[in-house]
């Protein structure tokens, strides 16, 4: 029997809606495609398998944190706040702070990836079977509403993994102010931030020697041919990660290996060898660069916890009262 519960809402994009961004993307210079579309089930299972890779310093850094510091960071967090998480995933660090956190009054996951989604709830709610969980399959870059059962609490809103880092700088400023009205004046956001570091760890944590984030940065290449009839063979395209100092991001790209059409949707897309397709950035922050992005989007930066060679932070940010 299919345990999974019911998604509070559901508005991710559509099949019309990604064929649009898909010719959109493509018919702009720089061509692009949004990040958003590596995550089907397949996509989340290879990002899964990306967080266990030794060249992924990332995610292993963060747990330590959330490992060493679980008290304070419960404390931050406070008893008895509702706690929304943004790109939930796995839930698999939200594991950390959930075993440490005073009588939350909810759990909001909310993640674009509806069936990998569901799977970590129906695990959530076997661990943590008195704890109030309330999934939204949602794109987050859209408008979508919070559960209307949400317990009127404290919000905390949780956003690890420097999935800000895909966001640039405006947006993310944007996109931060939007989580600030969400979790009103007084509120927080517990953020994973990744910082800057050479270019060699950098380039290296987004193509690992095994080639499964080439696998990843394929996968929206592969959505294409299911999903939109694309005609294409996604292994004519290199996958490429390369560190932009001027920008201070990790670009991804995806390279014509040689000439050839894409056709989607009833447009051809003409690819000359080395023609690129521009599908992730990842930002890295320096500590007073984050706060300044921060502060402009209402936040205060309360406290920051990094690894002893502070190459990840995690920062809890409380939200300012509107200005009037
Ligand atoms: C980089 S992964 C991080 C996963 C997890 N939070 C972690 O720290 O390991 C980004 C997560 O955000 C989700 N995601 C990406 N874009 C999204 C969007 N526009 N709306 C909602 N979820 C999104 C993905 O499905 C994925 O689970």
């Amino acid at each position: 029997m299919d345990q999974r519960p019911g998604a509070a809402i559901e508005s991710v994009p559509d099949t019309e809606e990604f064929l649009g961004d898909v010719i959109a993307g493509l018919s702009a210079t720089p061509r692009t495609l949004p990040c958003k579309y590596f995550y089907d089930q397949e996509g989340s299972r290879l990002f899964d398998a990306i967080c266990d890779l030794d060249e992924y310093y990332l995610t292993r850094t963060e747990i330590a944190i959330l490992e060493a510091e679980s008290g304070d960071l419960a404390r931050h967090v406070g008893e008895s706040s509702v706690l929304i998480e943004y790109g939930s995933g796995s839930s698999r660090k939200t594991r950390l702070l959930l075993d440490h956190l005073e009588s939350p009054a909810a759990y909001v996951p909310i993640d674009i990836s509806r069936e990998h989604l569901l799977d970590a709830v129906v695990r959530l709610r076997g661990r943590y079977p008195s704890l109030r969980i309330l999934p939204v399959v949602a794109d987050y870059t859209a408008q979508f509403a919070l559960p209307r059962d949400l317990p009127d609490a404290r919000r905390v809103a949780f956003f690890p993994g420097s999935t800000i880092g895909n966001f640039a700088p405006e947006e993310a400023r944007a996109f931060l102010a939007r989580i600030a009205r969400t979790v009103r004046a007084g509120g927080g956001l517990l953020i994973g931030v990744d910082l800057k570091k050479d270019a060699e760890t950098l380039e290296a944590a987004y193509d690992d020697a095994s080639g499964v984030t080439a696998a990843f940065n394929r996968n929206v290449l592969v959505r294409m041919v299911h999903e939109l009839d694309a005609e294409l063979d996604p292994e004519r395209f290199a996958h490429t990660a390369t560190w932009n100092e001027a920008e201070g991001r990790v670009e991804m790209h995806l390279v014509s290996e040689g000439r050839q059409v894409v056709r989607v949707g009833g447009v051809d897309f003409r690819f000359e060898p080395g023609d690129r397709i521009w599908t992730e950035s990842s930002y890295k922050y320096t500590l007073d660069g984050f706060a300044r992005l921060a502060a402009g989007a209402g936040f205060r930066v309360e406290k920051v916890w990094t690894d002893p060679r502070q190459r990840f932070s995690l920062q809890y940010l409380v939200a300012s009262p509107p200005l009037r």
